[in-house]
This record gives C-alpha cells, sequence and structure tokens, in this order.
C-alpha cells in the first residue's frame, strides 16, 4: 500500500467512534496548543516553493530542505524549491525572527505559529528550533482528498507545555549502532521530543571512546563503542533536530564495565570482567579514594570536551554497597569522616563529582538515590521511582524529570503512558514556584531486550503518546482521539525510515528459516511482549522468540476494544475480525510445528484459536437476544482468566475485548 492510500485508509477505520470535532479534522501528534479550523484546502500541486524570510542559518535550509524531501517522498510534488529571496508567488512563507540560543538549553524558545490559507501557508517562528516545530506540524497537516494532496485551511499557536521532553536510549545492554540513533532523533524529531538522553555507560558496556582513559572503551566493551568523531556527528544530527545531547555516564553503581580496564576504581580488587547478564551487581566505585576523582576529573573533563549540553547524567541509581561494606579502608575512611552509612557515602561522592562537574562548567543530573538533605540545589533529580519522589525533589528546591511511568521496556499501553503528566502525578501541595521545578519527563527505552532490528518497534508509536502528554495543552486527554493520531503517526513514522513496520519481516524469515506464511504476521498482530524478568538471560542470547518479534501494543486489540463497546451494531465488523484470527490461528499451527523457533509458541496459537471461539460464541447470544446459560458464562470466565496470562512471554492481546463480550452475552451489560 502506498503512504497516502495507508493514511487514508487508517482515517476511515479509526474515525469508527464519535469524536469532538477539534480532534477529528487535525491529524497532528503532539496535538497544537491552539487550533482554529478555517474554511478550504491548501492544494500543494506538483510545484512547491518555500521563501525563507528574516534571520537565516544552515539548520533552517536542512529542516526546510528536509521537509521538502518528504513532500516530495509522500506527494505528487516534484519540484520543491527553496530560496530567500521575495517571491509572491511562493507556495509557503517561513518567518524566522532570530537566532536561538548559541547551545540550545532547556529554556530555548520553540514556539511557532502557522496560517494556512487556500492560496499560501505562513509559518512564523522567533528561533530554528521553533522552526523545526512548526515544519513538523506541517508535514503531519498533508493528507489527500479526491482533488489532491493539501492541507486543510486553519491557524494554528503552538509551544510546548513542559521544556524538557526526553528519550532515553541504553546501548549499554545491547549495542546500538549511530544509524539506530539518527532514527530514534529523526523520530523524536517527528514529535518534537528535544532532549536525546543517551544512556553510555552500564555494567553491560562502555559506550564512549575515552582518548584519556581507552582501557575503558578497549576493555569495557566487546568493541562496540562510539568513536568520539560518530559522537560529534550525534551531536550536530541532533541539534540540525533542534534536539539536545545528554550522556549518561552510571556511577558509583552500574559500573562493572569501568573496572574490566581499570580494576583499581572498584571497591574490591578484581579482576572484572563484562557484566552478561540484567540486574543490580557488586562492582562499584571507591568513593573513599583521591585517584578516583583524579580519574573523574579526567574524564569528565574529556567527557564536557565533546558534549556541549549544559548537563552531564551521572547516574546514581540502585548502587549496591556490598563492596563499600565488606571494604576495611572504605570502612575506616568513612568512620574518620563521620559519614554515617552507605547513603551518606553516595552523597559524600556525589558532592565530590559535582565540584568536579562545576570546573569543567557542567552540572549534573541523578537518577532519586542522589537525592540527600545536602544535596547542592543546582543537580536535578530524574525520577524513576514515581510522582512522591518528584515532589520530594521539587520542595527540596530541585529541578526534577519524570521517568516514572514513561519505561518503554514495561510493554504498557500508550494509553498508560498518556494518562501520566509530571504534574498529575506529583504531590497536589506543590507551591507554584515548585511546580516550576518540574521540567517535564523522559520516555525511557532500557536495553535489556531491544537490538538494531526490534529497537524502533519499542520505541515507536508508543513515545509518541508521551511527547504529546510532555508537549501539548494539559486537558488534550482524549485516548480515542490520540490513538485515532497514533496509527496515523506511525505510518509517517515509517515513511521517515523508522522500522517499526517493517522489522518482523527479519525474525519471520528467521523463524521459518526462509519459508513464507502469511498467517504468522496476523497472529502476531494481536499478540503482545511480556517480559519474565525471573527468566535469567544473559545479553548473548539472541532476540528472537516470538516475544521478541510481536509488538508492545496490539492496535488491533484496540480497535476491538471499541467495536466491543457497542457489539450488537459493529457485531459484523466483530465478527470479521475473529474470523479472520482464528483462522490465521488454525493456519499458523502446523507451520509452528515443523520450525522448531516457534514450537514453543503452539500453545498460543491455540489459545488465540479458543479465545476467538469463545469470543464468536458470545456474539451468537448477543445478536441472538437470549442470554448465554449461566454455566456457558462461568467457564469462559474461567477459561479467559487462563488465557489473560502471559505464555512464553506472549499475551493474547484482545482477551479482554473479548470478555467484554461474553459479559454482553449474559446480559450483565448494555
Ligand atoms: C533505573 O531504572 N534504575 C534508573
Amino acid at each position: 500500500m502506498t503512504f497516502a492510500s495507508r493514511i487514508a485508509s487508517l482515517i476511515v477505520t479509526l474515525t469508527m467512534t464519535a469524536m469532538p470535532l477539534h480532534a477529528q479534522t487535525i491529524n497532528v501528534m503532539p496535538m497544537p496548543a491552539h487550533v482554529a479550523m478555517a474554511q478550504g484546502r491548501f492544494y500543494i500541486g506538483t510545484r512547491f516553493s518555500v521563501e525563507m524570510a528574516g534571520y537565516h542559518e544552515p539548520r533552517i535550509d536542512h529542516a526546510v530542505g528536509r521537509f521538502l524531501g518528504h513532500l516530495k517522498q509522500e506527494t505528487d510534488v516534484t519540484e520543491p524549491r527553496a530560496f530567500t529571496t521575495g517571491d509572491p508567488e511562493a507556495s509557503m512563507r517561513l518567518y524566522c525572527a532570530h537566532a536561538g540560543e548559541p547551545e540550545q538549553s532547556v529554556s530555548e524558545d520553540e514556539s511557532y505559529s502557522l496560517v494556512v490559507t487556500q492560496s499560501q501557508i505562513r509559518l512564523d517562528a522567533n528561533t530554528p528550533a521553533g522552526v523545526m516545530r512548526g515544519l513538523e506540524t506541517l508535514l503531519q497537516l498533508v493528507d489527500k482528498d479526491e482533488h489532491g494532496y493539501g492541507i486543510p485551511a486553519l491557524e494554528i499557536t503552538d509551544s510546548p507545555r513542559y521544556p524538557w521532553r526526553g528519550l532515553l536510549l541504553d546501548v549499554s545492554r545491547h549495542w546500538e549502532p549511530v544509524d539506530v540513533v539518527e532514527r530514534t532523533l529523526d523520530g523524536m524529531a517527528a514529535v518534537k521530543l528535544n532532549v536525546f538522553h543517551w544512556h553510555l555507560s552500564d555494567d553491560q558496556g562502555f559506550r564512549f571512546e575515552s582518548k584519556v582513559y581507552p582501557k575503558l572503551q578497549g576493555m569495557g566493551s566487546d568493541g562496540h563503542f562510539y568513536t568520539q568523531n560518530q559522537i560529534k556527528d550525534v551531536i550536530a544530527y541532533a541539534r540540525d533536530r533542534g534536539i539536545r545531547v545528554v550522556p549518561e555516564f552510571d556511577i558509583p553503581g552500574h559500573s562493572t564495565s569501568w573496572c574490566v580496564g581499570y580494576p583499581e576504581l572498584a571497591s574490591a580488587p578484581g579482576p572484572y570482567t563484562i557484566e552478561r547478564h540484567f540486574g543490580v551487581f557488586e562492582p562499584t566505585l571507591d568513593p573513599t579514594r583521591e585517584e578516583v576523582y583524579t580519574f573523574l576529573d579526567h574524564f569528565i573533563g574529556e567527557v564536557a570536551s565533546v558534549f556541549p549540553d549544559h548537563y552531564i547524567h551521572i547516574g546514581g541509581d540502585e548502587v549496591n554497597p556490598k563492596q563499600w561494606d565488606a571494604n576495611p579502608n572504605i570502612q575506616a575512611f568513612m568512620k574518620a569522616h563521620g559519614i554515617a552509612n552507605d547513603d551518606a557515602l553516595q552523597a559524600y561522592f556525589n558532592t565530590r563529582l559535582l565540584a568536579i562537574a562545576k570546573k569543567h562548567g557542567k552540572s549534573i543530573i541523578g537518577w532519586d538515590e542522589v537525592l540527600t538533605p545536602n544535596l547542592p540545589k543546582d543537580v536535578v533529580v530524574q525520577s524513576w521511582r514515581g510522582g512522591a519522589a518528584l515532589g520530594v525533589a521539587a520542595k527540596a528546591g530541585h529541578a526534577t524529570i519524570l521517568s516514572n511511568g514513561y519505561y518503554l521496556d514495561a510493554f504498557k499501553t500508550a494509553a498508560d503512558h498518556y494518562a501520566v503528566d509530571p504534574l498529575g502525578v506529583a504531590p497536589p501541595d506543590l507551591t507554584p514556584a515548585q511546580k516550576k521545578l518540574i521540567m517535564g519527563g523522559e520516555v525511557c527505552m532500557w536495553g535489556e531486550y531491544v537490538n538494531p532490528v526490534n529497537v524502533d518497534s519499542r520505541i515507536w508509536p508508543r513515545a509518541a503518546a508521551v511527547a504529546e502528554r510532555l508537549w501539548s495543552p494539559a486537558n488534550v486527554t482524549d485516548v480515542n482521539s490520540m490513538y485515532r493520531r497514533l496509527a496515523i503517526l506511525d505510518a509517517h513514522l515509517a515513511a521517515y525510515g523508522l522500522t517499526q513496520d517493517r522489522y518482523q519481516k527479519t525474525i519471520f524469515n528467521e523463524q521459518l528459516q526462509g519459508a513464507t506464511c502469511e498467517a504468522l504476521p496476523i497472529v502476531a498482530s494481536v499478540l503482545t511482549p511480556l517480559t519474565d524478568w525471573s527468566i535469567k538471560v544473559t545479553s548473548a542470547v539472541p532476540l528472537n522468540r516470538l516475544k521478541d518479534v510481536v509488538k508492545p501494543e496490539s492496535l488491533e486489540a484496540w480497535e476491538l476494544s471499541k467495536l466491543v463497546e457497542n457489539p450488537k451494531a459493529n457485531a459484523e465488523a466483530i465478527r470479521n475480525k475473529l474470523v479472520l484470527w482464528q483462522n490465521n490461528a488454525t493456519a499458523v499451527m502446523p507451520v509452528m510445528r515443523d520450525h522448531p523457533m516457534l514450537t514453543e509458541d503452539v500453545p498460543v496459537a491455540q489459545m488465540l484459536n479458543d479465545v476467538c471461539q469463545t469470543g464468536l460464541q458470545a456474539l451468537g447470544y448477543i445478536t441472538s437476544g437470549e442470554p448465554a446459560p449461566a454455566s456457558w458464562s462461568a467457564a469462559q470466565a474461567a477459561f479467559l482468566a487462563e488465557a489473560a496470562k502471559p505464555h512464553n512471554e506472549v499475551v493474547i492481546a484482545i482477551t479482554p475485548a473479548v470478555q467484554v463480550l461474553v459479559n454482553d452475552a449474559a446480559g450483565t451489560t448494555h
């Protein structure tokens, strides 16, 4: 299917449920702050030109170039043009008032306004970052009607609600090469996320090329690290898209990979090897030795020379104090310096680290655990533990970022993430000044179960729901509208080169040893993964099981959940879906039996078949008007409770919607 017909069919499928007019008329994510629809449409045609007026710099050329490139790829435009001299005939007039900050910071102006009339488009912004945000909105507004590609006439004034809208990518637990990072930045730009939090070190790998301490990556990375030139390119790529890059070096815990090359940093003698398991481990930097601070001083100096952002993230989470407690020198140091316990020792470490960072012109961010009573106020606290922790930090005067509720590896739905608002989860008794300290949030892609093949599918499109939460006004909360636009955005992201709709083929091919099976992706479309953390695997285990290939959220299941809200009216659509999934579940079982990598999932296919059967029976009762017998309802509820559990870390995502049908058949709802 072409991009345009795909979008058109999505729009038809997804407008089944009644929605407010505003939400029905614009397909943009994040939803802009103010939208006023007007009469008519601007048709794009084949020649499209942009006049760039006002302040000018290469970033504007690049952003306009990307915009025109996408128009050419996705519409009938064959002759895109951009120029800086006046031309009254220009399709679009872009005006940038002035330069942005020399180094984009949390206070960068990202606002813009758009006016689309039947004859021209106008985009006004104060800064290049605002121009970029406006161009992304404009691109998403493009759709097709019977006369061709166009944009509805409207006026938009837009600016973000939170200034810190980040995405964390963990490249330590599994290596992600530069092209994955750049794709991620493309996706971030599309949904106006503005901070790339690069989790560059952890127990499983040290991914930054240190020239000062080359054994860090030399012995701690299996050869998978970014050279400083690659990092500089990524930073430039991000800046070109209005995105800051904040590096994280997680210390003093999560630091095994440091200690492989430099065991003298640790609190126990070693030797150390790169950690292959996932979890919390013992190797921990020694906060009591001056040599450690000398090392960190040189290292942070080097990091500061490569990363221009004002912040360096020092991790600080999940310190396992076992090595500290077992080391008599550390214990003696604590006694001599009146350091009462392990938390106080970490606080001492953080204070030293802050002074080092300051010396190199940087401020630091740490996870919740860095928050101690005497922590200097300019340390930013990132909360992975919850809204209460966010509140404690804000009340203590720290700027904060929320990540609790935004963990993509938890395989929650877009709706779950969408419901989490940093100011909404913070305690209600914060003063206005304390509320202002809540800078925003970061969606987190931890790396235990992602690799270059499936990572896009774990990030997108769900991260866009968080992007909207952090950008759009607080009252933009309509979940139906969000899902409708999310599906459309998903297709846009695919056109931008993200792979979340293509990656499955790679793993299916491997599972099927080159055979084809059309039923497999159809079955997979109603399955979701659920990691069982009690199963101990290592980073060497390939991510090629069914749970690694099914998408984190089933939009099919969401659509079914909408249809079952009115099962009588939607009976035919529901039946068609259940029959489709049941037929494909039946078809996939012999294929699964024949292919060893899929054989473990035969029971999942059988269960899907049975869930569909239950749904079809329930639908039979509903359409006949005869209530289902109580014994049948009870038996189905017991079966569905079993079916709702994960099997081989795979969940049948349509089970809750089928339970709604069973309830309905019994006459307990509607
Ligand atoms: C974390 O999840 N330990 C930051």
